[in-house]
């Protein structure tokens, strides 16, 4: 077969890098080869994200790129795949005529039809949302790797007021427990060494049989030296049961993603959050008692729609009582589509990035404190390779995803669990020294550890 090499860009959260391992494996399966080299793809695709409109310019910028590979190879077929495609494809389609292939993320099982149809001289658009796609029985193109992620559910259903992901990703859904567990040992027998099980909302996981918890407790069985760690989780749906499964399993990973969104109840409401700030903070106390150690990330919204200074500083309150140890923060951005949409965007740009910065500023002395506190104890690492600006330097990560930096030493190899007592840190990297090795890349722990 002649016209079948295709290469994929991605953009946006981990869940569409599992998407693009998913679209791999379609393609694949239907006689295609994977390209990282741009100038020989017969097929360009990008995987698109919408949450925010700064992603949105990015890809059209990229866009704006193709068309002149476009112009100089005009058998190139050139597809939009992901968030934008329901979005924008009209837009991308009928303005944006260099796009030939527009496909949603309920449609990558017809890829191969809709690039057909493309080659046949018409344009191939998929962007139907289904309430049962999961790609349960697709398996995923991966290249062999420490870390991996599996996508568990689809989709949510809990139409917080500012985001399209409802609209976009469709309804929630759950792939079944027994394929996620069959995925999880065969990248375990690959010699992966981390896991992450995605989805908008993990939490609200159920295939009918098994709950969240169910499913990291099985997951965690699979191979004791496999580190599984899980995103994106909310707030309401974090229950005791699941605290107590992390607790009791030492490789499940003690670090937990909590968008808190804002520190005022007002604005919660307003975003749909379906918590209140007392529900939250009390959370966090919880899952302290009962995982000692675990650690926090969140995500911040800042200048949604109505916000007050006095909002605000409710937000600053939060994030000082909480600690976080790492933050995804965002100025508000307007979603067509979304129920915010339709709220006045009334806080001032100037404002947004005000708030922004403070928040931004705050989290970087927060990171810096709880780093600092570190010095002079000793953590697992998983070592991921050599580091980035130095080989004669090598880095890997705690259990609660810290970055952490070493000297490379003979001994020490990718995969590896070692010891490292730690001597520096800045508000994102630790530092030390190698102490021990824990576990070597190809030792496993027994299944009763
Ligand atoms: N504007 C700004 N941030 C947003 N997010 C989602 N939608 C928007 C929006 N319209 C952020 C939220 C969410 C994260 C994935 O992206 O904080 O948790
Ligand atoms: Fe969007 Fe809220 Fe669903 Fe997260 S929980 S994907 S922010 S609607």
């Amino acid at each position: 077969m002649s016209n079948n090499n295709v290469y994929i860009e991605t953009y946006g959260c981990q869940m569409n890098l599992a998407d693009t391992e998913v679209v791999l494996g379609i393609l694949k399966s239907n006689g295609y080869s994977v390209t990282d080299d741009i100038r020989n793809a017969d097929v360009v695709l990008l995987n698109t994200c919408s949450v925010r409109d700064n992603a949105e310019q990015r890809i059209y910028g990229r866009l704006g790129n193709l068309k002149r590979l476009k112009e100089n190879n005009p058998g190139m077929v050139l597809g939009i795949l992901g968030c934008m495609a329901e979005r924008l494809r009209t837009d991308l389609i009928e303005e944006k005529k260099i796009v030939d292939l527009v496909v949603g993320p309920d449609e990558y099982r017809r890829l191969p039809e809709f690039i057909d149809t493309v080659y046949s001289g018409e344009k191939g658009i998929g962007v139907k949302l289904s309430k049962t796609e999961t790609y349960d029985d697709i398996v995923p193109f991966r290249e062999d790797g420490l870390t991996a992620w599996i996508s568990v559910m689809r989709g949510c259903d809990k139409f917080c007021t500012f985001c399209v992901v409802p609209f976009t990703r469709g309804r929630e859904r759950s792939r079944s427990t027994d394929s996620i567990i069959d995925e999880i040992q065969v990248l375990s027998q690959r010699g992966f060494r981390e896991i992450t099980l995605l989805g908008q909302n993990v939490n609200s996981y159920n295939d009918g049989i098994n709950d969240f918890a169910d499913l990291l407790a099985a997951s965690a069985k699979v191979d004791r030296s496999l580190r599984i760690r899980f995103t994106t989780s909310h707030p309401q749906d974090l229950s005791d049961k699941l605290l107590y499964t992390i607790a009791e399993n030492p490789n499940l990973c003690n670090y937990i993603h909590l968008p808190v969104q804002s520190g005022s109840n007002k604005i919660l409401e307003s975003m749909n959050r379906t918590y209140t700030i007392e529900h939250y903070l009390n959370l966090i106390e919880k899952a302290r008692k009962i995982i000692p150690g675990v650690s926090f990330s969140t995500d911040i919204i800042a200048g949604f729609p109505t916000e007050t200074f006095e909002d605000h500083l409710a937000t600053i309150d939060v994030m000082q009582k909480v600690k976080y140890d790492g933050a995804y923060m965002f100025k508000y951005s307007p979603r067509e589509g979304t129920k915010a949409f339709k709220m006045k965007d009334d806080v001032s740009e100037e404002d947004k990035s005000k708030r922004l910065s403070e928040i931004i500023d705050l989290q970087r002395i927060i990171s810096y404190e709880l780093n600092q506190k570190l010095i002079g104890t000793e953590e697992i690492v998983l070592v991921e390779g050599p580091s980035k600006k130095s080989d004669k330097f090598f880095a890997g990560r705690t259990d609660s995803n810290k970055i952490v930096i070493f000297p490379a030493e003979e001994i020490i190899a990718s995969g590896d669990y070692i010891k490292v007592l730690l001597n520096k840190a800045t508000s994102a990297t630790l530092f030390g020294d190698y102490q021990s090795t824990v576990m070597k890349r190809n030792e496993k722990l027994p299944l009763t550890a």
